[in-house]
């Protein structure tokens, strides 16, 4: 059995977390860097499990080790889904999320509160030496805020309001956040898939 996992990322958080909820396992997770690979991958899905998949796909038509991806993104229910597997992208890859925040806070101007649902998805995919391939989601519930608030996380953590916690979650410590992150829930379930394989 081979026990290396090349993860599909180049973000050192996400190879430290995935390395967390697999250290009592005999996996071994590496980087694409580590394994020096470096392909400049098309996600064109229209879902986060269909990105996920592409990632896999790609990193293991060059592999024949285990490989994760995942694609993760907001959900915002009064914007139809927006901005969705375009979370990266929208306004431009480039704004930064300062401008993109106070975007969506304002096209949500004047929304009650039951209206501002939302949430962050996260689809890791794993395709195995024979190609397999397995999936697993995880989402994290919470509304968009009317201001920005609170410096930890990234992306539109400041404007995605935990009720249960009564603050953004980018005003939560990062232990809390990866407890409940939709993150951390779909790469646990993908750790426990792979324990049992
Ligand atoms: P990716 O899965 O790394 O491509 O991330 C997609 C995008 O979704 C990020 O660039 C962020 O805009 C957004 N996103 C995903 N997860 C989170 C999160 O936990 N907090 C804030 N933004 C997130």
């Amino acid at each position: 059995m081979d026990n290396t996992i090349i993860f599909a990322t180049g973000n050192e958080g996400k190879v430290r977390e995935i390395r967390a909820i697999l250290a009592d396992t005999p996996y071994h997770v590496i980087t694409m860097k580590e394994a020096g690979i470096d392909l400049d991958i098309r996600e064109d899905g229209a879902t986060f499990t269909a990105n996920a998949v592409i990632k896999a796909k790609a990193v293991a038509a060059v592999t024949d080790h285990i490989v994760l991806a995942d694609d993760s993104g907001l959900e915002i229910d009064y914007l139809h889904g927006e901005p969705g597997v375009l979370s990266a992208r929208y306004m431009g890859k480039d704004t930064s999320y300062d401008i993109k925040n106070n975007n969506l806070i304002e096209r949500l101007s004047g929304v009650a509160e039951e209206d501002r649902s939302a949430r962050f998805v996260c689809a890791v995919a794993a395709c195995l030496p024979d190609k397999t391939i397995l999936t697993t989601v995880g989402t994290m519930e919470g509304r968009i805020a009317h201001a920005i608030k609170g410096t930890n996380g990234f992306g539109y953590d400041p404007i995605f309001f935990l009720p249960a916690y009564g603050c953004t979650s980018a005003e939560i410590s990062p232990e809390e956040k990866n407890a409940i992150s939709h993150r951390g829930k779909a790469l646990r379930q993908m750790g426990e898939v792979l324990k049992n394989l």
